[in-house]
């Protein structure tokens, strides 16, 4: 039996800030951005918006009335979640009106949760042929103002619809992964704002995806020369072309060029958006798929990385007529009307919370899903 992604779509907010805007208003060269860190624009989240408004618009722009009645399992992987108890994958579940009997809840590991949703959702789905699971990875990477970690912000989602029927992407059941107790990033409770060693960070990233790339070799008997393309855990688009340099040597130049070229294809969405955590890989995937030169049978090889920390590898193996199935004009739509921020407005923007003294307060944002009212410390969303 053949299981994968069925439907994969994103969401991002209306609203970026230009890096070069931030880097003269943080006194840095603007190259530190664009090159050093390979990123042009950041998404920023309004205060009336969190990831059950940024997973539910994802969600809905894949999920069919059809899919409503045959979705068993709704799971969302975050680092962001405003509750230490209710899941935003109950609140999604709502506001989609997905049928009632479904199992449905959120998962945490770092930036690695909607890895650990997916392939939760491809177990199900073997035990469960005529369902399908709906995989949501939302998050809002916030560092602080004028901080190392501010260029590498951002916010977003990706939904992904797993099934018996996938007319993008199969799985190949090849997983590998690696896990080591380090503090390279961290959000203790109260603290709105991760505590971040930025350059250890990096170190175990690489460090880490040697490990799985070795193990996969071993493990799979596979080669550089096996994938079409290799994607990454993009926190920023400078992150995987780190990892690719640590295994670039042991390979032809011509696989080098290639997965090179099919890299660049899967972080043009990233530049444009920035971290999105869980949901990183996946743009990326996205950004592939809409942008890069594949062909059915095409093997795709995912590092995913949670700080902490965790990663797996695998692969994802390209379905005949997968374009059909994208929603590549939608996608490039919804980058462009996004409205540019000044330095003054994002900054603002960040500062601003969601009031929480329990009292009621309404809000006037008429984005679809977005927060209408908070009161006694319930939020309200719009019904789209
Ligand atoms: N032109 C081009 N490149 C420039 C430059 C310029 N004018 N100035 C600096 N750079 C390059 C640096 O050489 C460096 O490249 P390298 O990483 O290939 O060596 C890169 O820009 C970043 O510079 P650096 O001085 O290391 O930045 P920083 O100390 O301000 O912090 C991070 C960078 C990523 C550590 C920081 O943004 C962070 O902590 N982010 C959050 C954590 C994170 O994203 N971790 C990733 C793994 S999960």
């Amino acid at each position: 039996m053949k299981i994968g992604i069925e439907k994969i779509a994103f969401h991002v907010p209306n609203n970026y800030v230009e890096m070069t805007d931030l880097a003269q208003a943080r006194q840095v060269d603007p190259n530190k951005f664009h090159i050093g860190l390979g990123q042009d624009q950041m998404a920023v989240l309004p205060y009336t918006q969190d990831i059950v408004t940024l997973g539910a618009n994802a969600a809905q722009r894949i999920v069919s009335d059809t899919d409503k009645k045959q979705i068993a399992m709704v799971i969302v992987g975050t680092e962001s979640a405003h509750d230490f108890s209710k899941s935003a994958a109950v609140s999604i579940h709502h506001l989609l009106g997905i049928q009632p009997y479904a199992r449905t809840y959120e998962i945490k590991h770092a930036c690695y949760g909607g890895t650990a949703a997916l392939q939760q959702a491809h177990d199900f789905v073997a035990c469960h042929p005529d369902k399908k699971v709906l995989v949501i990875a939302a998050d809002i990477a916030k560092y602080g103002l004028a901080t190392p970690g501010e260029p590498t912000q951002g916010c977003g989602a990706v939904a992904m619809l797993v099934s018996a029927e996938p007319k993008i992407l199969r799985f190949a059941d090849d997983s590998v992964y690696y896990a080591e107790d380090v503090y390279d990033f961290w959000r203790p409770a109260g603290h709105d704002y991760p505590l971040v060693d930025g350059h250890l960070s990096n170190e175990i990233y690489v460090e880490s995806f040697v490990k799985v790339w070795e193990a996969n070799k071993k493990l799979n008997q596979r080669t550089a020369s096996d994938y079409a393309a290799l994607t990454f855990h993009l926190p920023y688009t400078k992150m995987g072309r780190k990892a690719f340099a640590a295994i670039a040597l042991e390979m032809s130049t011509a696989d080098q060029d290639r997965l090179m070229a099919q890299y660049e294809h899967a972080i043009t969405y990233s530049r444009k958006v920035g971290n999105l955590y869980t949901g990183s890989l996946y743009l990326g995937l996205c950004s592939l798929l809409d942008h890069g030169t594949l062909k059915a049978g095409d093997r795709i090889g995912l590092f995913s990385y949670g700080s902490g920390a965790v990663s797996e590898f695998f692969s994802l193996i390209v379905e005949p007529d997968f374009k059909r199935s994208l929603l590549i004009a939608e996608n490039e739509a919804l980058l462009a009307q996004r409205k540019k921020l000044t330095l003054t407005e994002y900054e603002t923007l960040f500062k601003q919370k969601l009031p929480a003294d329990g009292g009621t307060y309404e809000f006037d944002d008429t984005s679809s899903f977005a927060i209408k009212k908070i009161s006694g410390d319930i939020r309200y969303y719009r019904e789209a």
